[in-house]
């Protein structure tokens, strides 16, 4: 850890607060918390947690860069399938943790070009200090649109249209699980003097095993994770959903990629100033923690609620299918207007970028197909 950089001195006492609070709710819970706990309380302990104090987090100055950060072009291809999907079902558009606003305010503006403005865009975000720096987007970008905006605090008891979540599975608290020689055991958090070690134990709750039950077998020593959140989300928003489509972006793999026999340490990430490592005891509330997607968990889960899975593949195909190059097609190709396109798109679609390792999830309920996004290099067989 030595070669990451040295945090600011109050930077340093916020993750000093948090890391009393953790260490608290490690002993009033016996000594053991699961990492689900532990996760959920670094990221999300209001406050305190990294997504609920007021981290900078995405782009140059923070941790991590989004798609959205990336390239306008992200959000303005988005636009094209948020319009077909909303001229066949009517309704809005609900982003889940829309981060900088900045994916909001470009789907919105392409809409607006399109003459296919949604009555409304909301927007549920778990964050305080990121809400705000979505309304001061368009109140500095785009005033005209804020009185579209609605900020939730939960999610809407029934909802037509496209539900929108980039890069927000990833960030749901995962519980984590080691194979060991007498079966899969759970890896929590405890507590040894004033370190935060790994202690390793029965299983600790039903649904959790029931979770294993899924999984290939593995040699004594693998890790992973199990994301139960990510399944349970589906299900409400199941629930609330009348007509219409959800499309999940982000990182990860079908079933039998994750539970790889070589990837025996799992997908756990942690994010800070944009090095990535393993150590999520690294100054607590500083950083990001994320896990990879199972996209078969969600999908699985999606049908378990009756709902249609309608679409997979990877974020490259998905783009191009839904015209990311032809918004191009204006520019002069020896135009600085036009490299600097190109270099955010290259990053979006390039194998070795964000065009392979990123899916594109389509769920939909009561929703014609096809979808424009999957037209081509469906891989939904792969689930
Ligand atoms: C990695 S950031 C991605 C932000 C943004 N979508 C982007 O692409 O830049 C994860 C986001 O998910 C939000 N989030 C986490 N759990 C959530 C939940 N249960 N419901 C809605 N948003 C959530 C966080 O507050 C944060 O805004």
């Amino acid at each position: 850890m030595s070669t990451l950089p040295t945090p600011a001195p109050e930077a340093l006492d916020h993750s000093g607060q948090l890391r009393r609070h953790i260490e608290q709710a490690i002993e009033a819970a016996g000594g053991w918390l699961s990492f689900a706990t532990y996760m959920e309380l670094t990221l999300y302990a209001p406050g305190l947690g990294y997504y609920a104090a007021g981290a900078g987090k995405f782009g140059a100055s923070g941790d991590f860069v989004t798609a959205p950060e990336i390239s306008s072009h992200f959000g303005r291809t988005l636009a094209r399938q948020a319009e077909q999907v909303l001229s066949r079902t009517g309704g809005d558009i609900l982003e889940l943790g829309a981060g900088s606003g900045r994916l909001a305010l470009d789907i919105l503006g392409r809409l607006a070009e399109m003459n296919g403005l949604p009555g409304r865009y909301l927007i549920l975000e778990v964050s305080p200090d990121l809400r705000q720096r979505q309304r001061d987007l368009f109140a500095a970008e785009r005033p005209e649109l804020l009185d579209r905006m609605v900020w939730l605090d939960r999610l809407p008891d029934r909802f037509n249209g496209l539900v929108l979540a980039n890069e927000v599975l990833d960030a749901l608290p995962v519980h984590l699980v080691r194979w060991g020689r007498a079966g899969i055991e759970e890896r929590g958090v405890g507590l040894a003097g004033s370190e935060l070690i790994w202690i390793d134990r029965a299983i600790s709750t039903p649904l959790l095993k029931q979770g294993t039950l899924a999984l290939p077998a593995q040699a004594p020593g693998y890790v992973s994770e199990i994301n139960l959140a990510g399944p349970a989300l589906i299900q409400t928003l199941a629930d609330r959903l009348g007509q219409g489509l959800m499309l999940f972006l982000d990182y990860g793999f079908p079933r039998a990629e994750y539970y790889h026999p070589q990837r025996d340490g799992g997908t756990l990430m942690c994010h800070y100033r944009h090095h990535a490592h393993t150590d999520p005891f690294f100054l607590p509330g500083l950083q990001d923690i994320t896990a990879h997607v199972d996209f078969t968990a969600i999908a699985d889960a999606a049908q378990d609620a009756g709902m249609a899975v309608m679409g997979y593949s990877n974020q490259a195909t998905f783009l191009i299918n839904c015209g990311l190059l032809d918004g191009l097609g204006g520019l002069d190709p020896r135009s600085r207007e036009y490299l600097q396109a190109m270099s955010g798109i290259q990053k979006l679609l390039q194998p070795t970028e964000m065009g392979e390792l990123f899916k594109v999830l389509a769920i939909g309920k009561n929703v014609p197909g096809p979808l424009l996004g999957f037209s081509r290099g469906d891989r939904l067989h792969s689930l």
